[in-house]
């Protein structure tokens, strides 16, 4: 922090995000992103959870919860504005989540599959803009990106793949993660 904050302030130009507001950007983000998790894991859970995949997803709304709960930290330690859209990814993650799972065990996995390799693409862009002044954030970016992905190798095993319009659903889900992390990083 202490090296971000000797940046030379001259090299910005009025308007443009300093390093600060990066760091902040991206605990924002990924606040918001957390969040988003809990939701479609709930929305799943609501509708698969006394079915045989219910402790499955139970396990992984668990480590959502605490990924949540550690941005939820750094949101406060840091001062950062959580983004405006929290009411949205309320309601997002949670239709996102439920409507997966009404197709099925297999779509839900593939929901899980897109959305953790967005975020496994997302967390490591992140990773690599991190220098050793913020080893301490970049830590916990890479200890839940490496979750992530074990919830992408879960949702494999579960069959993800074999689910009806598996390639379409995958792209749009991406797709709608990217714009949701784009207008989480501002908003
Ligand atoms: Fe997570
Ligand atoms: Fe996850």
């Amino acid at each position: 922090m202490a090296q971000i904050e000797r940046a030379n302030m001259s090299d910005y130009l009025p308007g443009d995000p300093t390093p600060r507001d990066k760091i902040a950007q991206m605990i924002r983000v990924d606040h918001a992103g957390e969040y988003g998790a809990t939701r479609i894991y709930a929305g799943q859970l609501a509708v698969l959870g006394r079915g045989a995949k219910g402790p499955t997803l139970q396990h992984m709304l668990a480590q959502e919860q605490a990924h949540l709960a550690r941005f939820k930290e750094l949101i406060a330690s840091r001062r950062v504005r959580p983004t405006a859209l929290l009411p949205l990814w309320h309601l997002a993650g949670y239709a996102l989540g439920a409507a997966t799972a009404l197709l099925g065990e297999r779509a839900a996995m593939a929901c899980t599959v897109a959305v953790e390799e967005a975020i496994d693409a997302h967390y490591m862009a992140q990773s690599q803009r991190l220098g050793d002044d913020e080893a301490e954030l970049r830590d916990v970016i890479e200890t839940f990106r490496a979750e992530e992905l074990e919830h992408r190798d879960t949702a494999l095993a579960n069959d993800a793949e074999k689910a009806p319009g598996y390639r379409l659903m995958s792209a749009a889900i991406k797709a709608g993660c990217r714009v949701a992390i784009a207008v989480s990083e501002k908003v």
